[in-house]
């Protein structure tokens, strides 16, 4: 079973999220790829947001992603900032890009889900993971979203997928119940690919 996770972070709060999923499916025997979707900003532009830099420096070198990571795995997790309660612009660049694979059909029939964070408690997380699910409907992908599917869901709260909320100064760390729930989201997607696989 092979899971991508493949996200857009500006801050750092979306590759700690990306690398908590991908060690929890690992656990459950998924081979992983995580891939950052490439900056489009220009450095200058985040030269004074310290946590940007760093985000930036520590990931610029890694593989980005590409439609192929899609194509090469049978499940996708998808990560994305809250922006103005809709995923960011580098994120919704990445996604404009797979219009070849899409005419071809190849990115249907694969099992996604999606996490973000946001500043704010709520602040757009939901209209966020719905933006981006009504992409993966036009992919034709099988969507499994959390719902309640485990006691923890009711103390993360959210049964679209999961999120961080990374508070006024953008530099809470993530809960031990989003931890859960990141681990409960790769653990639940992997189990239903192989279900769908047969
Ligand atoms: C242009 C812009 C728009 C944002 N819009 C929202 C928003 O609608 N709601 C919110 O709570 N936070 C908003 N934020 C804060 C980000 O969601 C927050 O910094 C994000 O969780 C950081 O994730 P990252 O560290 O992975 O980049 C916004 C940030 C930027 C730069």
């Amino acid at each position: 079973m092979k899971l991508a996770v493949i996200y857009y972070s500006a801050t750092g709060h979306g590759t700690t999220m990306a690398h908590r999923i991908a060690k929890a499916a690992e656990n459950v025997g998924a081979e992983v790829r995580v891939r950052h979707i490439a900056e489009t900003a220009d450095p200058s532009t985040f030269a004074d947001n310290p946590a940007w830099k760093a985000n930036y420096e520590a990931t610029k070198n890694l593989p980005e992603a590409t439609g192929d990571d899609i194509v090469w795995a049978d499940a996708i997790i998808f990560g994305s900032p809250t922006r103005f309660g809709a995923t960011s612009a580098q994120f919704q660049s990445f996604v404009d890009s797979l219009g070849g694979l899409w005419a071809e059909g190849k990115l249907a029939d694969k099992v996604y889900a999606g996490f973000t964070s946001s500043k704010s408690a709520h602040g757009g997380q939901e209209t966020t993971l719905i933006n981006l699910y009504t992409s993966l409907m036009h992919f034709g992908g099988v969507i499994v979203p959390p719902g309640y599917t485990s006691e923890l869901k009711f103390s993360d709260g959210n049964p679209y997928g999961v999120s961080h909320v990374t508070g006024p100064d953008n530099t809470d760390e993530l809960t031990s119940d989003t931890e859960a729930a990141l681990e409960h989201l790769a653990t639940r997607v992997v189990e239903t690919a192989r279900k769908l696989a047969g």
